[in-house]
């Protein structure tokens, strides 16, 4: 096995395969002295049931980071298909002001941003963030959440979203109440 960062995987090919991964797409808002921030994150997965943890990966540039560090507690929104522009908008080097103006959202527990329209969002209390290179993994303990409308989601593959109805497209399942 070659030591780390002696791999011989190209980033630009490692970028395009891991574009065959297709996920969901989130928008990650913080609040901290009275400034909400925010951006969009599909690196998003659940950890463990019990306690209820999730993990997103943010890019150490990020605006969002500091003041998420700072207040402790971020949201995810988990956007629906007719979200784009808000992926968009959120993925965007724009100012925070910029991303949220005009834009329906309400608050929950933490205080952080909760995108209205979203088909679910989560409420975290900051647990661990681990260094990772130009990331950082933010480990987070769900302490609120709500079921949106049961929307199609907005998907995210090989660096495009797939298309508005991807009821037919995808044949999406109508999921099954858990245990
Ligand atoms: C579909 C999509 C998924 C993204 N996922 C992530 C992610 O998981 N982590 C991350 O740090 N940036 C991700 N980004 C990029 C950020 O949203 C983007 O860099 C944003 O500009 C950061 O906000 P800032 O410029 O205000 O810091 C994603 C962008 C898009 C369009």
């Amino acid at each position: 096995m070659p030591e780390t960062g002696a791999t011989l995987v190209d980033p630009i090919r490692f970028r395009q395969l891991m574009a065959r991964w297709a996920t969901g797409v989130s928008v990650v808002t913080t609040r901290h002295d009275a400034r909400d921030r925010g951006l969009t994150v599909n690196a998003f997965l659940s950890v463990t049931l019990t306690p209820p943890r999730i993990l997103v990966s943010i890019n150490t540039d990020a605006d969002a980071l500091p003041a998420l560090r700072a207040s402790g507690a971020f949201a995810v929104s988990i956007l629906s298909a007719t979200q784009r522009a808000l992926s968009q908008r959120f993925a965007g080097r724009v100012t925070p002001e910029e991303k949220f103006a005009g834009v329906d959202l309400h608050r929950g527990r933490t205080g952080a941003a909760l995108l209205d329209g979203a088909i679910a969002t989560l409420e975290c209390r900051l647990v661990q963030e681990i260094p990772a290179g130009d990331h950082a993994l933010v480990l987070g303990e769900v302490v609120s959440t709500e079921e949106g409308p049961d929307s199609p989601p907005l998907l995210f593959f090989r660096s495009g979203y797939a298309e508005a109805e991807p009821d037919e497209l995808l044949r999406l399942p109508r999921g099954r109440d858990p245990r």
